[in-house]
């Protein structure tokens, strides 16, 4: 090689590699609803702690959410927007001319007792005192999905449980009415109605994650085992922390090409059983490219 040349290969190389580094140097737009939630604060506070690779804005349904979660420190007040993702012309109004990456949806109906006893069973009666799952797991999960720009990409939390339609969760809030119809409740179904939902935009991109029952334990302790239609293969528990919860769904953001347009479970195993999960880029090679299977459960538009 003659030195014009080797001067010539070595400015390509500069140029490639400062390319690569002005590329790497753009943090992510990242939304976050419930980010005064448990998971999505988990997820909040991951990103914001990774300031070169995400720019984060948390969203939370109310002022008081908003206190809350600047009052537990280490929040910039500038991050966080109060929107009420039952309202689709607020959600809208956020996301219109912004520039985002990806909306990570961590918004959930909370079951909370009634007070009342269910005479035949002796249980605590269970509703939504915040929102039915109608209305904020299907109606509040379309709104922010609709209010995403062209190529974003949409990473929705929900739950496992979603191929029984029997699963306890969905009698949460439901009450019989006279006419023996049933009214409320059906949480699983209008969460798998909604992924459905997003599924079916083809101007979006998606990851759905279905965690199995949520801990507050620490996270990136354990081994993160992935899987789809509710199986227990893999391990026999049935759980997985938050923390551990967000960690996927960050990484899914930071991997789009390996965790995009895919619907999968998480457990993790118990601590010190298994290697904790660090390889996240590979995480969802074992399942050999299956995704969750939305011919079985049922969705409420199915109805
Ligand atoms: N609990 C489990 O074992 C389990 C298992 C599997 C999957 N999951 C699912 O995993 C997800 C995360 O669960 P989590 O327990 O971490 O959640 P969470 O703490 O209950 O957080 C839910 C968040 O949604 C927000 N929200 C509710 N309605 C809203 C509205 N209209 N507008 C804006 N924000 C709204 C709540 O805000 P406010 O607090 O201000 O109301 C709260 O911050 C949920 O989808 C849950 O169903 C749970």
């Amino acid at each position: 090689m003659n030195s014009f040349s080797s001067v010539l290969l070595a400015a390509l190389m500069m140029v490639g590699s400062s390319t690569d580094a002005l590329s790497l140097a753009v943090p992510k737009k990242v939304i976050v609803s419930g980010a005064g939630g448990q998971t999505g604060q988990s997820l909040f506070r991951q990103m914001l702690a990774i300031p070169d690779e995400f720019q984060p804005l948390g969203l939370v349904r109310s002022e008081e959410s908003k206190a809350a979660l600047i009052e537990s420190g280490d929040i910039p007040e500038d991050s966080v927007v109060v929107v009420d993702v039952t309202d689709a012309d607020a959600v809208k109004a956020m996301t219109t001319g912004k520039d985002i990456d990806a909306f990570c949806i961590c918004t959930s109906a909370k079951p909370a007792p009634t007070g009342e006893t269910d005479e035949a069973t002796g249980r605590p009666v269970f509703g939504f005192p915040n929102g039915d799952p109608e209305i904020v797991d299907y109606m509040g999960q379309k709104n922010q999905i609709d209010a995403c720009p062209k190529g974003t990409h949409v990473v929705i939390c929900s739950t496992m449980g979603g191929t029984d339609p029997d699963q306890m969760l969905n009698s949460l809030g439901r009450v019989v009415n006279e006419d023996g119809t049933t009214s409320g409740g059906n949480i699983v179904k209008w969460k798998r109605t909604a992924e459905v939902y997003l599924m079916d935009q083809k101007d979006l991109s998606y990851t759905i994650v279905h965690p199995g029952g949520l801990v507050n334990e620490p996270g990136s302790e354990r081994e993160i085992v992935v899987g789809v239609d509710d199986s227990q293969d893999g391990t026999e528990s049935r759980s997985i922390p938050r923390e551990d919860v967000a960690s996927v769904m960050l990484n899914a953001v930071r991997y789009p090409a390996k965790y995009a347009a895919r619907s999968f479970d998480i457990r993790a195993k118990p601590v010190g059983d298994g290697t904790p999960t660090t390889n996240f880029e590979l995480l969802l090679d074992t399942l050999d490219g299956k995704n969750s299977d939305y011919s079985l459960g049922e969705t409420m538009l199915q109805k």
